[in-house]
């Protein structure tokens, strides 16, 4: 698995690092606030995992499986149910996801929430001008699979976050 790596961009010490900081970020923000937090499954299951340990907050958590990748490319079209959402009333809300990158699941969950929060965002121009408010790292518009982010449902499991090679 780790052989299909084309480079490394973030090791695994790397990502905690940051995890701390931008989890000390958030709690400080969030204190005495009802905060829940909704992950978009299933990109950032495992950042979501990570990072909300080191919030020591009474948070509520809540997950919602959202689609717009195929392969390699953004189909634009993002598909959720928002039925599956808990009842959002009188909470403040921050969505988590694994990467911000054309934007548009962002902007399509995004009337929902207050505040939003991406492991890594690529620094290019995206197809909807959206900003999260929390970000782990700035990449290169590169196609990056590990640590929860996936090509076809594979590499989610690997601890680091690398660009795939070409083959
Ligand atoms: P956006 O809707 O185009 O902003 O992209 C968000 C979603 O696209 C993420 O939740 C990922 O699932 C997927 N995605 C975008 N870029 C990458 C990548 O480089 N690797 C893996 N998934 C990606
Ligand atoms: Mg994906």
């Amino acid at each position: 698995m780790y052989g299909d790596l084309d480079k490394v961009l973030f090791e695994e010490e790397e990502i905690a690092a940051r995890l701390d900081s931008l989890a000390a970020e958030i709690t400080a923000d969030y204190h005495g606030l009802d905060l829940t937090v909704i992950a978009i499954l299933n990109g950032s299951l495992i950042f979501m995992a990570d990072l909300l340990r080191r919030v020591p907050l009474p948070l509520q958590l809540d997950c919602l499986r959202v689609r717009s990748y195929s392969g390699m490319v953004s189909t634009g079209q993002v598909t959720f149910d928002p039925q599956t959402l808990p009842d959002l009333r009188d909470r403040h809300v921050l969505l988590l996801d694994d990467i911000l990158d054309s934007g548009h699941t962002l902007t399509q969950v995004k009337p929902l929430s207050v505040r939003s929060c991406v492991l890594l965002r690529k620094l290019k121009q995206r197809a909807r001008p959206v900003e999260a408010d929390y970000v782990g790292f700035d990449i290169q518009d590169e196609f990056v699979v590990g640590y929860g982010l996936d090509y076809n449902e594979k590499y989610r499991n690997l601890s680091v976050i690398g660009v795939l090679r070409q083959e």
